[in-house]
């Protein structure tokens, strides 16, 4: 695998954000947003203790290209609420439409289509592979998705380009700074082209100044890439830079 960054492989969002005409005919009919929730419960019923009511009727909307930032205190919900959002969990009520498509109506296996084509992820921890180099790790994503070898090294490639990781192609996690592994989990959030990012507590791990690196990156490739953000976080300066705040209270959502 060479250091070399060949030319943009990786497509350029420069087009409409409004006009989601590359996705699969029907997924955003009637131009729907990418990710819309309505009336969300999360209920944990505790088995010794009682039930646990997390999420008590959360409406939110992603509109296409914008970045969100949700805040809320620790424990008030805001990871439960990402991974509903993100069709990693599933609401006890309400539901969740992503580019049009009810969550509710698909099967494990679509939703892990949907969640791998749809939406990329980056949580606190980056959640590489510790045996994989920054480059496999990135074509991860996109060989699942069923891409060809060199075709996804091609794209992982660009993409660890555009996070400045080019020359760390072959790093393995533990060769890495904390900054640099989470650039590499924002490139792989972005190999397979989503069209929402979902972030939980990004810079989280990360000293101020690593932080304020990672948050610029993020934002960066978030224009770069045309994707809608929704970020969780506890960190002001990276709230600030979101287009709305929404704080998670008492089990709903409501503007800052
Ligand atoms: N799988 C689970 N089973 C039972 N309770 C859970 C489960 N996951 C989370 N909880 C509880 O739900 C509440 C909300 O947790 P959550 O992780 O969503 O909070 P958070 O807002 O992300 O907090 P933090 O800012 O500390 O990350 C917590 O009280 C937690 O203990
Ligand atoms: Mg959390």
């Amino acid at each position: 695998m060479s250091d070399a960054v060949p030319q943009a492989p990786v497509n350029e969002r420069v087009a409409d954000p409004t006009q989601p005409a590359r996705f699969p005919a029907g997924e955003t009919a009637g131009g729907a947003p990418p990710l819309v929730a309505q009336g969300l419960h999360r209920t944990y019923r505790g088995v010794a203790g009682p039930e646990l009511r997390i999420l008590r009727g959360v409406d939110f909307t992603l509109n296409w290209g914008e970045a969100v930032a949700i805040v809320g205190a620790s424990g008030s919900g805001k990871s439960t609420l990402l991974h509903l959002l993100g069709a990693l969990d599933r609401p006890s009520a309400g539901s969740v439409r992503v580019g049009g498509t009810d969550v509710a109506a698909l099967s494990e296996e679509e939703a892990a289509e949907l969640r791998n084509k749809r939406i990329g992820f980056v949580f606190q921890f980056h959640h590489l592979l510790r045996d994989f180099t920054a480059l496999e790790n990135v074509m991860v994503p996109a060989l699942i998705r069923g891409d060809s070898p060199k075709a996804a090294e091609l794209r992982a490639t660009a993409l660890l380009g555009q996070v400045g990781l080019g020359a760390r192609l072959g790093h393995k996690p533990r060769e890495l700074s904390g900054g640099e592994q989470q650039r590499v989990a924002v490139a792989r959030a972005l190999v397979n082209e989503p069209y929402i990012l979902l972030a939980d507590e990004p810079t989280g791990d990360l000293d101020t100044a690593t932080s304020r690196d990672v948050q610029d990156l993020l934002f960066e490739m978030k224009e770069r890439h045309g994707v809608a953000l929704a970020v969780v976080t506890h960190n002001r300066e990276l709230a600030a830079k979101a287009e709305r705040v929404l704080r998670l209270r008492e089990g709903v959502l409501d503007n800052v």
